[in-house]
Formats: structure tokens, sequence, C-alpha cells
């Protein structure tokens, strides 16, 4: 059996989510039973503990944006802010010229704040971002990081609500704290969470109480960080939360020119020639820029298998079909 410590160093080193940690101390428990002459017990742990290490490597390899966690906060804010590191910049984002010039506006401010400063201007940095799911709300609060090399941190609502019931103005002021004390983009993400209209039907007191703190501490911050707030559903939102923010950016589904260019990008790797674009982008209008993304790539996997190894319109027309259905 395993010692109490080891089951104590196991949690700690799953809640640390430090997997190196995690799988040492498996394999210190395997030689335990091996020396206890559990032989069996001991292999199956070992062939499991590799099995979950090749299947994290395979991961990190399968995603084309690695994303890696660094110099998480400890402490008070553990689970509550992740720093997270997205290598993407913003010619990447697919976006509209509107759109795009807007994010440019909010890059050229912050990079001459000094300069604005000796007039008494304040860059622009309480942002809002709304659209449907998968049009690049995420994507581009990471751009805006990288392009100003700066960190980005995201707050977790959802355990700022469900685990510190009746804690959380508490929580979001060490948040603030931190946005004060560390210059980066904070990212309030599916900000939905407890940005629903105040007096709502299906208002929690809870919840009302965290949008009230969180209006209040978004209203008081004088820091230099970005914040950022990303909905799906920007008709949820209380009106008395818009007006806090310096800019809203309306995000949107791609239209031709841009299906055609995330198309381009993401199958850059194939040099496909020759493709109808007319019929994949009337087929593609309505789907978001991650499903396009994602039609691709699956249009880019059926070429490899195929070993034809190049991409027809056929293929990607048929991975969009696969993708409006709902299919994969
Ligand atoms: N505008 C875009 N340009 C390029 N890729 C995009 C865009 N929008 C979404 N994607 C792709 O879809 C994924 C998910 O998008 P995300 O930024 O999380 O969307 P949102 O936050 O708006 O729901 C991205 O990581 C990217 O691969
Ligand atoms: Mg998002």
């Amino acid at each position: 059996m395993a010692t109490a410590e080891q089951i104590m160093a196991l949690l700690r080193s799953h809640a640390d989510k430090d997997d190196q940690r995690f799988y040492s101390v498996a394999l210190q428990m395997a030689a335990r039973e091996a020396r206890q002459g559990h032989q069996k017990l001991a292999n199956d742990i070992k062939l499991m503990v590799e099995k979950s290490q090749q299947r994290g490597a395979n991961l990190s390899l399968a995603s084309s944006k690695p994303v890696s966690l660094i110099q998480q906060p400890k402490g008070d804010l553990q689970g509550l802010l992740e720093q997270t590191h997205t290598p993407v910049r913003l010619g990447e984002v697919v976006l509209t010229k509107e759109v795009h010039e807007h994010l440019v506006r909010v890059l050229l401010e912050q990079r001459q704040k000094e300069k604005l400063a000796k007039f008494g201007l304040l860059p622009r940095r309480k942002l809002l971002f709304t659209g449907p799911p998968g049009t690049g709300k995420t994507m581009s609060a990471a751009a805006l990081a990288n392009e100003l090399h700066i960190p980005l941190y995201s707050v977790v609502l959802d355990s700022l609500i469900t685990r510190f019931m009746g804690e959380t103005a508490a929580k979001l002021r060490l948040i603030f704290d931190h946005i004060r004390a560390t210059r980066a983009v904070y990212l309030f993400d599916e900000f939905d969470a407890i940005g629903t209209q105040r007096g709502a039907q299906n208002d929690v007191g809870e919840i009302r109480r965290v949008l009230n703190s969180f209006l209040m501490f978004v209203e008081q911050d004088d820091s230099e960080s970005i914040i950022v707030a990303a909905t799906n559903h920007p008709e949820l939102l209380d009106r008395a939360l818009n007006r806090r923010f310096d800019d809203i950016i309306t995000f949107d589904k791609p239209e031709a020119a841009q299906i055609r260019q995330l198309c381009e990008n993401r199958l850059a790797a194939f040099k496909p020639t020759q493709l109808n674009w007319d019929n994949i982008i009337s087929a593609a209008l309505g789907l978001s820029a991650a499903e396009i993304t994602r039609a691709c790539e699956d249009a880019a996997k059926d070429a490899v298998l195929s070993q034809s190894g190049s991409i027809s319109t056929d293929l990607l027309l048929k991975a969009i079909e696969r993708r409006k259905k709902g299919q994969f």
C-alpha cells in the first residue's frame, strides 16, 4: 500500500498542476510496491504513467499553438488568475478592417502612453469584446499581450463564483490588487457568468453582488494594465457595465475576404492552387472563424490520410458541410 505521505504528495502535485512531480511520486509508489513483492501492481502503475506521459507529449505536439503555463500566481490568487502564453501575433488574427484598426489603435495608444501622459491623456485600457463564440476574442486578448510584450492573465470567473461563494468581493479585490501591481493584459473571459443584467429573473444574489463589486473595481482602477472583458452575449449585459469601458469592440463571423484569408493561412503548408473560392466562400458563410479553421484542419488531415497530399475544393467543401451539420 502507498504511504500516507505519498498520497498527500500526489494530491499536492495534482493541486499544483505539477505533472512531473505527480509522475515521479507515482513511480516511487511503483518502486515501493515492487519491493514488497507486488510486481504486477508495480508494473501496472509504471505502464499507466508511461501511457499518460506519452499522451501529454502527443497533446502538446498536436496543438498548433502551444500553451505553456508559467509563473502561476500562488497563495490566495491560486486558481483565480492563470497566466497563459499563446504566442499569437495580431497579424494572425483574421479580422474585419474595422476591428483590426480598433485593436491597432489600442496598441498605438499603449505604446505611446508616456507621450499622451505629458498632455494629461490616458491610453485606452478597459475594453469590452463582444461577439459570437469562435470569432477571435480570446485570441485577440493574447495578441494584445504579445504585441505589448506583457503577460496575459485569465481571470477564472467560474471558480470565483462557485468556489468562493460569499467571499467573491474579497477575491475580486485581490485580483485588482494584482492588476495594479503587475502590468499585464487581464482577460475576464466568458464574462457573462457575472455580467448578466442586474435584476434579471434568474439572478442570484451572489452574482449581483459580484457584478456590483466588479463594476466598482473597474471604475476605480487607474492602473497601467489592460482589462479585457469578453462576452458571447452582449444583450445580457447591463448598460451600466458598458459605460465602464473605454471601448467596446464587436467581433463578428468572417465575411468573404476573411474566409479566404483564414483558409489560406491554415492551409499554407499545402500550397493549394486552383481552389474554387466562390464555392468555398458561399459554403462557409455563417460559420465562425474557429469553425472554418477546424474545417480546414479536417480537410488537411483528409488530404494527408488519403495520400494524395493535396487539398481540393471538394475536400474542403465536404469538411465545411460536416462542420455545418455539427458532425466531425
Ligand atoms: N478571427 C480569427 N482569426 C484566426 N483564427 C481564429 C479567429 N477566431 C477564432 N479563431 C480560431 O479559433 C480558435 C478559438 O477562437 P477564440 O479566440 O477562443 O474565440 P472566442 O474567444 O471569440 O470564442 C482560435 O484559437 C483560432 O484557432
Ligand atoms: Mg473565448
